[in-house]
């Protein structure tokens, strides 16, 4: 939730600032800004409420001159509407310094009253404002020491945010400071970057420093200093971004969530990718961490919306083969339910964006309880990961439309591979299975690419004749039931059309009323062959729905004919052991779900009212 860019060095800024806009516009996109500093010290800003183009158009038809230090934004709104006036930057110090943030200065209400109660004034509602105006008093108290008054305003402020700022007066400076939300540095030769995530600076270098909580960093194009709170200097973690610009660009496709569905073999695949060996699931990353397999007792998932979905799917999967009870949580919900976790716990977190603040926050919470914590993600250098005692990358590569497809597979096959790791150790699962289940997690990618060559077409005709449908149900069972509120909330997101996901059991005790002639229902077929007793259940649940008139889509294994009959459209997928199945069953939902929205004329990569990165609680 917003995006942030900062630069310093010999080149003109204000391109590099816009196109690291671009790249982050993901995170939020209700307005835009940038402040640069030009060759005679003076300090110039644009900002313009709605997508990054109107920045570009108002940029072009009243440019500013071209400057070497310079910062950006991109807008999720949270307090002040999306008008010009609430767009970042934001001056104070009579307009000699420019500030820009993500997340929630909680107390900026008292902050706002005392700053008035001095005499300052506001221009706009947000509470950014507030610390810009903070960030000039200090700047002032502590004599033009910009990071002295950073350390002073991060003292008084409550919530989250990271800050970036740059004076008139220090041309070729950057401060930045951050608690609980994102904020990297890229390191270039004569000049420095920062960004709320690597994507940000990634076509000009690989080479990243991440920060910690409650640190302040400021960059000069030969230097970079990192310092806590209290200004003694920390060490940065440095790392390589192993992806290069032209994976988080669009390229030939007509969206990036066109790329990203195509991308999801990759996903899987690159996942697996030196994680097995000699017939064995062995994650390297873990290496050394057996005593902590070993003693769990008991495994709570928390995540969010899509990521809660692929955690429900490794419930099955690491019960399965592990033979650890897991609950599963939405990372809000188990924040704030004084959960009795303890060290016998491992608390296993999952985040695309490894920036979600709830998730963030039950992390946190679970370390403070005592708990260990496992963060699945797929963002190096994020804040999830770094507050965690253990690390399992999903390699999807970037992820920019904002909902979810490639990270759920990926974040899928992760828990696949831990259920996996966790049961070689513990010895719940034998040599046998673990060589059979490895060989077919690597069959996944060649199986999902058989659908996206087989289905693709046919599945957007379905897309396109329903674009005038006004709700759609998903059904599912087991597995499948996760699998049926992914597909419902894609649709929902992309589409802006209700949508229902219910576990196909449960029908019968209330959902059942809304089925009326003509409603939709995808129905998740399990496969009859390696789970034939919920299939018979799940053929029907369909004559149920069909008693009454649905019309029923159906997912199902190539060569089930039982589902026929009942079915008004089947889209088939390859066979797979059915705890498998889920990965193979959504592809056809999220290629749905996008080609409905295509169908509307909607914009699928940036839905209404969303942001990537949900920075804020
Ligand atoms: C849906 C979607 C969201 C995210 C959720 C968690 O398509 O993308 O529901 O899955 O906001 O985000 P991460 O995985 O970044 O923690």
């Amino acid at each position: 939730m917003c995006g942030i860019v900062g630069y310093v060095g010999p080149r003109e800024s204000q391109d590099i600032l816009l196109a690291g806009l671009a790249r982050l516009e993901y995170r939020g996109y209700d307005s835009a800004g940038i402040a640069v500093i030009d060759a005679d010290g003076e300090l110039h800003a644009a900002k313009k409420a709605g997508k990054l183009a109107r920045l570009r158009e108002q940029l072009d038809l009243a440019p500013i001159p071209a400057g070497t230090t310079g910062i950006g934004h991109t807008r999720w709104a949270t307090h002040g509407g999306p008008t010009d006036e609430n767009a970042h930057p934001h001056l104070a110090d009579d307009d000699r310094l420019a500030v820009i943030h993500n997340g929630i200065i909680e107390n900026f209400a008292e902050l706002r009253a005392e700053l008035t109660a001095q005499g300052y004034t506001f221009r706009s509602q947000t509470d950014t404002e507030v610390a810009a105006v903070l960030l000039g008093r200090e700047y002032r108290a502590h004599d033009g020491d910009l990071v002295a008054a950073f350390r002073s305003v991060a003292s008084r402020l409550q919530g989250a945010f990271t800050l970036l700022a740059m004076h008139k007066d220090l041309p070729g400076l950057v401060v930045g400071a951050r608690r609980n939300s994102p904020l990297v540095i890229g390191l270039g030769e004569g000049e420095n970057f920062l960004g709320s995530d690597v994507a940000a600076f990634v076509e000009h270098t690989r080479r990243a420093l991440a920060i910690g909580q409650d640190q302040i960093v400021a960059i000069t194009p030969d230097a970079v200093t990192v310092t806590d709170f209290d200004g003694n200097e920390v060490e940065a973690s440095p790392f390589e971004v192993m992806w290069d610009a032209s994976a988080a660009e669009k390229g030939g496709w007509s969206s990036f969530m066109a790329k990203e569905v195509a991308e999801e073999p990759e996903a899987v695949a690159n996942t697996i990718l030196g994680r097995v060996k000699d017939g064995q699931v062995v994650i390297p990353e873990l290496d050394g961490m057996d005593e902590l397999f070993a003693g769990v007792q008991r495994i709570i998932i928390v995540a969010c919306g899509t990521a809660s979905y692929a955690g429900q799917v490794g419930k099955y999967a690491i019960e399965q083969w592990a033979r650890i009870p897991v609950d599963v949580e939405l990372a809000h919900e188990f924040r704030y339910r004084d959960p009795i976790v303890g060290p016998e716990t491992l608390v296993v977190s999952i985040s695309q964006s490894g920036e979600t603040m709830d998730t963030l926050m039950a992390v946190k919470e679970a370390a403070r309880l005592g708990a260990k914590t496992l963060s699945i993600c797929n963002t190096q250098g994020a804040t999830i990961p770094r507050e965690s005692d253990a690390i399992v990358y999903t390699h999807a590569g970037p992820e920019v439309a904002v909902a979810s497809t490639k990270a759920f597979v990926a974040q899928i096959t992760a828990l696949y591979l831990l259920a996996l790791h966790v049961g070689r150790i513990r010895g719940t699962v034998s040599p046998a299975e673990a060589a059979r289940s490895i060989h077919e997690l690597e069959a996944l990618p060649e199986k999902i690419r058989w659908i996206l060559e087989n289905e693709q077409e046919h599945i957007e005709q379905l897309a396109h004749w329903m674009a005038d449908t006004r709700s759609v149900l998903f059904l599912g069972r087991h597995v499948g039931f996760p699998i049926a509120l992914e597909g419902a909330l894609k649709l929902k997101e992309l589409s802006y059309i209700h949508a229902e996901g219910f576990a196909a059991g449960e029908l019968k005790h209330g959902p059942i009323a809304l089925i009326e002639p003509g409603q939709p229902v995808f129905v998740m077929v399990p496969s009859p062959r390696g789970a034939a007793t919920l299939h018979a259940k799940v053929v029907s649940n369909i004559e149920e729905i069909r008693a009454r008139g649905a019309r029923v889509i159906a997912i199902a294994e190539e060569g089930d004919v039982a589902v026929l009959p009942f079915a008004d459209e089947v889209l088939r997928i390859p066979l797979a052991g059915p705890i498998f199945e889920p990965i193979l069953a959504v592809v056809p939902l999220h290629i749905f779900a996008m080609g409905l929205a295509n169908a509307k004329g909607l914009d699928v990569d940036q839905p209404r009212n969303l942001a990537k990165s949900v920075t804020v609680e």
